[in-house]
């Protein structure tokens, strides 16, 4: 079932960050993905450089502003600190979608773009999403040149020595809001991008004794994009959600899953690559035993890389989750493969997760 505002599927990510350059070799050499494009006062782009990295279906986009007089780059990182700015979605006709989506509730972003030079044209709009992210419409069909006009081959070379990481393409996108807000940035995306509630998480279904969170997923009509939305929920001590709100400053994207084929290899050589991850207790794992899964994966492996399984419908997931990339405890990945019709986040894991997070909030005297 195609969806109707034309959506093909999630596009780049883009990333403001105070050096692009260091961002772009820790994604290089961590996350395995290789800088193909850069864009800076020597294409023509004075006030801010950006690295675009890919990896199979995979595009990141690291920007860094280089004058003071970039303002929405600077405000963003004073404010914010590393994070997503952006996610974008490659669109039949960004126009079509955009209009949709503005008729529909949508607070425009700049306007449609229309960005030409002698490779052709790529088209842009993009939308408001929480407190200072947005939603960009994608379209580079009429396009030959590298990503859009302004970048250029990138201009230097790394050379660096990584582990595959098999990493495929993004599985979902997490936001984080006030108390009080998730519905209405449902409701917002629902309407503005047509999409539609399909997982509502309430009072008493996450959390610990300690904290807790509200958490609703949002998908199109196909399912092709999927993203759940959390708030903070009562409960004794300070919620995650509540946590990277005062730390973020601000309301803006969690975390970011990225799929793969083979999360045992992946896990592997990201930890090789030097990446941490969050830890689980054995008993995450005893349990398991007890728990008796039909799984294809060795249970000792699973347990060696501390990784997550949650079962539902006619297929399960495994996952695991990286401690926060940046200074600040905000944002961070997630690893995830789906084994058969699996279409859930890892309900079952996160009083594991909980546990596990509660004691970094505590190291960090946030709980
Ligand atoms: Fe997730």
């Amino acid at each position: 079932m195609a969806n109707k505002l034309g959506i093909r599927g999630y596009d780049y990510l883009e990333f403001y960050v105070g050096t692009a350059k260091v961002w772009a070799y820790w994604f290089q050499k961590a996350l395995n993905l290789k800088v193909v494009a850069y864009s800076g006062p020597e294409t023509g782009v004075k006030d801010k450089v950006s690295y675009l990295l890919e990896k199979n279906n995979l595009k990141i986009l690291v920007s860094s502003p280089v004058k003071p007089s970039n303002y929405e780059l600077y405000n963003f990182i004073v404010s914010h600190g590393d994070g997503v700015k952006r996610w974008s979605l490659n669109v039949n006709d960004v126009e079509q979608a955009y209009k949709h989506a503005i008729t529909h509730g949508a607070v425009p972003a700049g306007g449609i773009r229309e960005l030409k030079d002698s490779n052709g044209i790529v088209y842009e709009a993009s939308i408001k999403l929480y407190d200072d992210a947005e939603i960009t419409f994608v379209n580079r069909d009429d396009y030959k040149g590298l990503f859009r006009p302004g970048f250029d081959l990138p201009r230097l070379d790394m050379n660096i020595e990584t582990a595959d990481s098999g990493l495929q393409i993004v599985d979902h996108i997490v936001g984080n809001v006030r108390e009080n807000e998730m519905n209405f940035w449902v409701d917002y995306m629902n309407a503005a991008l047509n999409f539609e509630t399909f997982i509502d998480f309430g009072p008493g279904d996450i959390g610990t004794k300690y904290s807790a969170l509200l958490s609703k997923v949002v998908r199109s009509e196909d399912s092709i994009i999927r993203n759940p939305v959390n708030e903070p929920y009562q409960a004794e001590r300070k919620s995650q959600i509540q946590e990277y709100i005062e730390e973020f400053c601000g309301t803006g994207i969690q975390h970011v899953a990225l799929r793969t084929d083979n999360i045992i290899e992946t896990i592997a050589n990201l930890r090789r690559n030097g990446v941490e991850f969050l830890d689980v207790p054995d008993t995450y794992y005893d349990l398991m035993k007890e728990r008796n899964l039909q799984i294809s994966e060795d249970l000792d492996e699973l347990k060696e890389h501390r990784i997550l399984v949650d079962h539902e419908g006619d297929g399960y997931l495994l996952q695991i989750f990286t401690k926060p990339v940046g200074d600040r405890p905000t944002f961070f990945f997630e690893v995830i493969q789906r084994r058969g019709e699996s279409h859930g986040f890892g309900k079952g894991n996160f009083q594991a997760l909980f546990e596990s997070i509660e004691r970094e909030q505590a190291a960090r005297g946030n709980l």
